[in-house]
């Protein structure tokens, strides 16, 4: 642990008893033991916390480098730790999962209840022919059903591609492409603030355009009519009661390094990355990073309050609590419905011990005043976390003190869809400082680097690189592995480090304080949206011949979008036509994707080789110097 007296800046002490009864209470120790012999300390860890069908001959092979490989020749699945042990021990009747319905409906699911759905659905897909290596995609709300799917999947081998529910036609037919899936998997509609996203309606066009689903299941959510296609569309309902249905089904024997899912995220140019984890590495990093960090014991509630349509739900919503068999709690709708006080009340209700959520909801939450929180008993909660985007440390102290009640420390845990799992984060015995993720989780080695991989001094701004492999690390882009080795390993190619796309400082302390994205990449309300994809459809309109997008800072979403347009000849700007433009970029991409505003434009500054030069247009929106123009065609 870090001397108390001769830190910097403002920092926050855990408290002894927070330390004394936390797995971990010594950092320096255990991050000594990881980066001294790393095979060593990953393979201990493997072998001690995870069941698997056969032991691997090495852990960590590196010879073919930059594509890694963990656990190699050893045989597992993922449901396997997840489930199907639990089901054999004494936490079979605990509950694996506590769910709240927006309209208030409640359901929990014990161990054996979860993992009987699970096999039931499993014996469903292989009865459709899913089975190990095909691609199915999942486009639901936040319900326990999009659970039981994902899991159905890895337990008969199949890689799940889970669409985020707010997304559109547009970003899921992309999705469902590129992956090649032959089964969707969708609601009728999800619940949002009161109202109906339609779901299948959405789902239905995207299906009509792309020429590979074979077979649609729906499930019932909210209730209202819905177009079912007949021959190529089931209820998932009517499915799980057919005579194949195999409440005991087998689970798939994987390799360690055998795909788990693909999910999409956006990168610096083109169409979505399909980032590709696996059954082995990814399980024994998600379960270790979840353990550690937020310190989690039998008894706890956890709540990760994200989607499971994003990386943070894959990891810390579906795969690692249920490998670690605690609680989790899942909660459908808005944080502020019907009132403020909706989280808060949920955290009174079911006893939640402790609590991730996102800057952008901290800042949104925090704006209706203390008054909502301070209604309820929050004594429950003993640690509180943050992921997406730096958090200001305005938002932080809020957090700490009128949630947190000064006595709960905050995990600023920094990571990517591409990690797989918390990468620079503080443990429960790390002092914080807030506004800062800390340091690297033992074994991963960070650093803040300049164009030639030299560090950069103290407090300055520079690339933030990792320079060890790590279990949960993406294995390759999906369909594209020279991409994979292009966007994360040619900048420091010698040197074989993975550059992650941020830039960050580094403080006395040697803690990391991530800035933000070096690419063109932008953070709303911390979801990832890439500005090649928001272009694209703005340009699918009649109207517009050219666009381009920058991100401009918000007080609650961290960023906004504003685009810029070229029209078409024959056509004429307008406030209508704007508001045409946002629309259409909502009903295309997703309603988080919707420009704030959208400027018609005759020009648009550009390289002479004729891309768009974006931070010209966002130094010219702040105010600021546009700095270096020399390559600005004209
Ligand atoms: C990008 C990755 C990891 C789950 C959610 C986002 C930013 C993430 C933090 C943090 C500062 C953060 C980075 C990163 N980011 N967490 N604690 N502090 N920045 O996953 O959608 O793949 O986005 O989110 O810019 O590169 P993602």
């Amino acid at each position: 642990m870090a001397d108390e007296k001769k830190m910097t800046g403002e920092v926050y002490h855990p408290a002894p008893e927070v330390v004394a009864n936390a797995h971990i209470t010594d950092y320096d120790k255990v991050n000594d033991q990881a980066t001294k012999d790393l095979a060593g300390f990953w393979g201990k860890i493997a072998s001690e916390n995870f069941e698997w069908y056969q032991p691997w001959e090495k852990v960590l092979d590196d010879s073919n480098a930059p594509f890694y490989k963990w656990f190699v020749g050893a045989k597992t699945n993922i449901v396997h730790n997840a489930l199907d042990r639990h089901v054999r021990s004494a936490n079979r009747n605990k509950a694996a999962l506590i769910f709240e319905g927006e309209q208030g409906d409640r359901r929990t699911y014990t161990y054996q209840q979860l993992n009987h759905e699970v096999c039931k659905f499993a014996s469903v897909l292989r009865s459709m022919g899913v089975g190990k290596g095909d691609r199915v995609t999942i486009y639901m709300g936040r319900v326990p059903e999009l659970m039981i799917a994902m899991l159905a999947c890895a337990k008969v081998g199949a890689m799940h591609s889970v669409v985020y529910g707010g997304f559109s036609t547009e970003a899921l037919l992309d999705r469902i492409e590129d992956s090649k899936s032959k089964i969707l998997i969708t609601c009728d509609g999800a619940w949002l603030r009161g109202n109906i996203i339609e779901l299948k309606k959405i789902a239905n066009d995207a299906v009509d355009r792309a020429g590979t689903i074979q077979s649609v299941i729906c499930v019932k959510r909210t209730g209202q009519d819905v177009e079912m296609v007949p021959g190529r569309d089931y209820w998932y309902h009517d499915l799980m009661t057919l005579p194949v249905v195999d409440p005991n089904a087998p689970t798939e024997v994987m390799d360690a390094e055998d795909p788990l899912f693909i999910l999409y995220t956006s990168g610096t140019t083109g169409k979505p990355k399909a980032i590709l984890h696996t059954h082995g590495g990814y399980m024994v990093w998600t379960a270790t990073t979840l353990k550690w960090v937020f310190d989690l014991k039998r008894e706890d509630v956890w709540w990760c309050a994200a989607d499971p349509g994003w990386i943070t739900g894959h990891s810390y919503i579906v795969y690692a609590p249920l490998v670690l068999g605690i609680t989790s709690f899942m909660y459908e709708g808005a944080p502020t419905h019907p009132y403020p006080d909706r989280w808060w009340s949920l955290v009174a209700r079911y006893g939640i011990s402790v609590l991730y959520t996102a800057p952008t909801a901290i800042r949104g939450l925090m704006r209706f005043g203390e008054s909502w929180p301070n209604k309820h008993d929050l004594s429950s909660l003993r640690l509180l976390g943050s992921v997406g985007e730096p958090i200001n440390p305005e938002a932080w102290k809020w957090y700490y003190r009128v949630i947190g009640k000064e006595k709960c420390p905050i995990m600023d845990t920094w990571w990517q869809t591409e990690t797989g799992g918390f990468m620079i984060t503080p443990l429960p015995c790390v002092p914080l400082k807030p506004g800062s993720a800390t340091r690297a989780f033992p074994g991963v080695v960070v650093d803040v680097v300049d164009e030639e991989g030299e560090p950069v001094g103290v407090n300055e701004e520079g690339y933030l690189v990792i320079k060890t492999p790590w279990p949960g690390m993406l294995r390759t882009i999906f369909g594209d592995p020279d991409r994979f080795v292009q966007q994360y390993w040619s900048r420091y190619e010698e040197q074989g480090w993975y550059l992650p796309g941020d830039s960050a400082r580094k403080d006395e302390d040697g803690y990391i304080w991530v800035i933000g994205r070096i690419d063109d990449v932008i953070k709303v309300s911390g979801y990832r949206l890439g500005t090649a994809e928001i272009e694209s459809a703005l340009v699918s309109h009649p109207a517009v011949a050219e666009a381009a997008v920058i991100g401009l800072p918000d007080e609650v979403k961290g960023n906004i979008i504003k685009a810029f347009c070229i029209l078409r000849q024959g056509y004429e700007g307008s406030s209508k036509l704007e508001q045409e433009l946002r629309d259409h970029v909502g009903k295309e991409m997703g309603p988080i994707a919707k420009p704030a505003s959208v400027a018609i434009v005759d020009s648009l500054p550009k390289t002479r080789s004729g891309k768009i030069m974006r931070r010209v247009l966002k130094a010219q929106e702040m105010g600021q110097d546009v700095g270096d123009l020399s390559t600005l065609a004209d």
